[in-house]
């Protein structure tokens, strides 16, 4: 059994949880499914970043207070991932004192490679980031992602010398010691790597007051990023604690858009510190609604509850993790998961295990006791993150199942009164079913576990089909 350590990105609380969230949420919670799945011990971070002038603002603006505000989002966020049936095993708020304790401390681990100087230059508080004078002008002064006009800032600030560790950094991700998902996205992080300035890693308390308090300066607080990237250490107890057990993560979940930070702030700040790096960034792409990027504005923000309410989690899962590509820019609209619920889960599954179990019931046959084996071409793709094409070639087999049972017709062996033969060809049958059904637990975990409810015995269909066509 070797431990794995699963991270997802903790999501500012200036809003309700949104469909983006589940990416990283459900993609993490497949590969932590996954490795338990194979024997092995998982922890599981998740959480809230709750600093920064975002949430600072917006609190303002709804005149709450900050550390209310932030407090009810992150309950949100919390029942969210419960919802979604994440099987996480920790979850961390970036105002927990404990944490802002542990990053104080990794502040000052860092001080070799930390230096005062002024700043002036173009700052987008969407994205939380300082932006170069290149960007702004390519940008025409305004945030693709935030449509946001950039802040002129002019203020001191301390500096992190990510020059100290460039050519470290670059080594280790053209080398794959840390290995960036999809390979495309590598070779845009190396350039955008030789470019990279030091970053600006703190704020004056005068411009912000909501942050970690630098150590040592009371007029300066943490940028945000140097904030809720040691999260993922502190939440293990660094620098209290020996965290060897479980670091380096095994891997990092990230949308594309943040992935930056990730592959270029996170890793200087991990060798300053002497740590190792984490071994796999999977950069997901963006879920996009009738083909366009969400946003109140546009007004094509999709719920996740209501997708929730109207069809249910295993519903939502399978959705988002086989329709949603797990590396690639997707899109959502209703009507494609309306089609995916109706033909595949109801057709193809549901209506798989109903024919089953009815025929089963009818004649008496027993449930097979065979080891459940996942096949070797499921793994490989899972081993290398490829999840959506795990999913698919899961779903080839529940195809392939509505094949047979329609080649090998078994209630014809019931008119010829064959039982011995009948028996043997649903025996054969049923269990490769439980090995999908085996396939199924890391993606759609309630339906895997009806179906292994349903072939134990004696075996009966269920009360209601699995899915009910709408
Ligand atoms: N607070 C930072 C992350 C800090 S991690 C140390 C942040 N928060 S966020 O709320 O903006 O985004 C959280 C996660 O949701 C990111 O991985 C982001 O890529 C993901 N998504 C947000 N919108 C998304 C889509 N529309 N589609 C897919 N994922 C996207 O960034």
């Amino acid at each position: 059994m070797t431990k794995k350590y699963v991270t997802t990105a903790i999501p500012y609380v200036n809003g309700l949880p949104h469909i983006g969230h589940a990416m990283d949420y459900c993609l993490a919670d497949v590969y932590a499914r996954y490795q338990r799945l194979i024997g092995n011990e998982v922890r599981f971070q998740t959480g809230t970043d709750e600093h920064g002038n975002k949430i600072f603002q917006k609190a303002k603006d709804l005149g709450i207070p900050v550390e209310e505000y932030v407090a009810g989002n992150a309950e949100k966020f919390r029942e969210f991932i419960e919802t979604l049936g994440v099987s996480s095993t920790d979850f961390i708020r970036t105002t927990d004192p404990e944490h802002e304790r542990r990053v104080q401390e990794i502040w000052k681990r860092l001080s070799d490679h930390i230096y005062a100087a002024s700043y002036e230059g173009w700052y987008c508080t969407g994205c939380e980031r300082f932006v170069t004078e290149k960007e702004c002008v390519e940008n025409h002064g305004v945030c693709p992602d935030h449509n946001k006009e950039y802040e002129k800032l002019a203020e001191e600030n301390y500096y992190f010398r990510i020059a100290d560790f460039k050519d470290r950094i670059y080594r280790a991700i053209e080398a794959d010691e840390i290995l960036i998902l999809p390979e495309f996205r590598k070779r845009e992080i190396l350039k955008l790597l030789a470019d990279s300035p030091d970053v600006s890693i703190s704020r004056p308390k005068s411009q912000l007051s909501w942050g970690v308090p630098v150590p040592g300066d009371d007029s300066q607080v943490m940028y945000v990023w140097l904030d809720a990237l040691a999260n993922y250490i502190t939440v293990l107890g660094y620098p209290d604690q020996d965290i060897s057990e479980w670091w380096p993560a095994s891997v990092e979940v990230v949308g594309k858009d943040i992935l930056r930070f990730h592959a270029i702030i996170w890793p200087a700040m991990l060798m300053a510190l002497g740590l190792p790096l984490p071994k796999v960034l999977l950069s997901h792409g963006m879920v996009l609604s009738n083909g366009q990027k969400m946003s109140k504005s546009i007004g094509n923000v999709v719920d996740p509850m209501e997708v929730l309410e109207k069809h249910g989690l295993d519903a939502f899962r399978y959705f988002f993790l086989r329709h949603i590509d797990t590396f690639a820019d997707s899109d959502f609209t209703w009507e494609k998961f309306e089609d995916a619920y109706n033909n595949e889960l109801a057709n193809d599954l549901g209506n798989l295990v109903q024919r089953f179990a009815a025929l089963s019931k009818k004649n008496g046959i027993v449930a097979p006791n065979a080891a459940r084996e996942l096949s070797a071409g499921y793994c490989e793709l899972m081993d290398n993150f490829e999840f959506s094409k795990a999913f698919d070639f899961v779903w080839e087999k529940v195809q392939g199942l509505n094949r047979k049972i329609d080649e090998e017709k078994p209630w014809s062996l019931v008119k010829t009164g064959e039982t011995e033969k009948l028996n043997l060809v649903m025996k054969e049958l049923i269990v490769e079913l439980l090995n999908v059904s085996e396939m199924l637990k890391p993606f759609i975990p309630d339906t895997a576990e009806k179906i292994d409810e349903i072939f134990t015995d004696p075996i009966a269909p269920p009360e209601t089909p699995l899915f009910v066509k709408q």
